[in-house]
């Protein structure tokens, strides 16, 4: 049966902060790039008309494209329509549906706190407004492994899963993207892509700014829910998967949840959970706030391609610079026929992966410096992958979902398999330990590294 495309977008949560800075940009994009002309209908309970959602837009496309273009902003504006109403009151969804009219295929995306996504749900189907519908929810799915179960049967109650879309909007970025490409488009990485090559893996997903105004959401997510087992799992994945058993996106669905499966359940002395100075003074935040604000964690992968080999992955807010890098480390040389090769004051052969601010892929290598000794230096042979016309996340996502393709979505079976790994910490954990904004976190992150492993700062180009 053909994929019939969605011609209408509702938005859940049209007044909020996701919708301000991320969803009107990606609209307007994708009208920009033909890929829509359905109409919009934005829902929230705020007391606004349709004129202040039109505002709203042009406010927030042209903070994030300085460059709009006034004809595609007005074509923008022309699709929107808003239904303003409490989300438990029938009469909302009623106004819903007449604002619908005759559109049979809806997409439904809910850019809401989970804790509304029942009542929405239930509203949409006491309506009728499920039936034939698609539709889209944010991360964090669920708060731990029993939420997440409970909202994939609440969400079941009204769509089929394969009408679900669940958003991690890394999934759409080119850098992450090019993961799965580069390491299954080539085939010279493959024979020393395991334990019997690889000494460690490390991820960093760091970000200089705090938590900008959102004290009260991070006070229920914290760096562990909010970036680590969603973002960087999912680069986990992409890293440590097996080569997809066949062509289509099923096959990379199930190499990648394999890999959740894999993953050894963490315990308590397998992660360090640090908070900035000055968090519990922000909005929204308790004074005595056991919230992390970073998170660093060793992780395993039991598996016959990866047993032993340490994953060490952090993340955090107010660090040294915003910088996501993977670092995957080679072995030394088996044996010291140059012994500056096998100090431990070198870096071995390894493989960086920048995927922002800028993205780079580089191999590192030592190399003879001239001269009559047989010593040298790491050196990186550096492929430049800037993606000027990279099109932003959100934009390339919704526009797969209007289209019905889940291929860059999560699955359910993935998302309770990587719950299920930090089940074990997500109460039972060492408190927070203080760190000053602008460091890369508490000191004590270092415990977690075997003897011959320190955690790699990411270099940043001069500007
Ligand atoms: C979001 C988190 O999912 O990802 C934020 O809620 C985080 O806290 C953001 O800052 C990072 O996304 P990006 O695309 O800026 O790397």
């Amino acid at each position: 049966m053909a994929v019939q495309h969605s011609d209408v977008l509702v938005f859940f949560g049209a007044t909020g902060d996701l919708a301000k800075k991320q969803i009107f940009p990606a609209l307007y994009g994708m009208v920009e790039n033909g890929e829509l002309s359905i109409p919009v209908v934005g829902v929230a309970f705020s007391k606004w008309t349709l004129k202040d959602l039109k505002e709203r837009a042009t406010e927030s496309v042209k903070a994030a494209r300085p460059d709009a273009d006034a004809a595609t902003l007005k074509k923008l504006l022309s699709v929107l329509k808003y239904v303003d109403g409490d989300y438990a009151d029938e009469a909302t969804f009623n106004a819903l549906k007449e604002a619908i009219g005759e559109a049979s295929r809806p997409t439904h995306y809910l850019a809401i706190p989970p804790s509304l996504f029942e009542t929405v749900v239930k509203g949409l189907k006491r309506v009728g407004l499920n039936k034939n519908a698609r539709v889209v929810v944010e991360k964090p799915f669920g708060r731990d492994l029993k939420s997440a179960q409970e909202l994939a049967r609440v969400i079941s109650l009204a769509f089929n899963e394969e009408d679900v879309f669940r958003i991690d909007h890394y999934l759409g970025k080119e850098e992450i993207m090019n993961l799965l490409y580069f390491r299954f488009a080539n085939s010279f990485g493959e024979p020393v892509w395991n334990r019997n090559y690889v000494q460690s893996v490390q991820i960093t997903v760091a970000e200089d700014f705090g938590v900008q105004g959102r004290g009260a959401f991070y006070e229920s997510a914290g760096a562990l829910r909010d970036v680590l087992e969603n973002h960087i799992f999912q680069i986990v994945a992409l890293l440590a998967m097996e080569a997809p058993a066949y062509q289509g996106y099923s096959a990379v669905h199930q190499a990648k949840t394999a890999v959740f499966k894999a993953m050894r359940p963490l315990a308590p002395e397998d992660l360090v959970r640090g908070q900035f100075e000055g968090y519990r003074q922000e909005a929204g935040v308790a004074p005595d706030s056991d919230v992390e604000t970073f998170v660093a964690v060793r992780l395993f992968i039991d598996s016959w391609r990866w047993a032993d080999v340490p994953f060490y992955l952090r993340t955090g807010k107010a660090l040294g610079a915003t910088a996501h890098e993977i670092m995957v480390t080679f072995k030394r040389p088996p044996q010291a026929l140059f012994e500056d090769a096998v100090s431990p004051q070198h870096h071995p052969n390894y493989l960086r992966f920048r995927l922002q601010p800028d993205s780079e892929i580089a191999l590192g290598a030592r190399v003879k410096t001239p001269g009559e000794e047989f010593v040298g230096d790491t050196r990186e042979l550096v492929v430049g992958t800037e993606h000027p016309e990279e099109r932003p996340p959100y934009e390339r996502l919704l526009t797969d979902a209007l289209e019905g393709d889940r291929a860059l979505y999560s699955t359910e079976e993935a998302v309770e398999a990587a719950w299920a790994v930090v089940e074990p910490v997500l109460t039972n954990h060492p408190p927070v330990i203080p760190y000053k904004r602008g460091t890369w976190g508490p000191a004590e992150a270092n415990d977690l590294l075997a003897d011959n492993d320190e955690w790699h700062v990411p270099t940043l180009k001069e500007n």
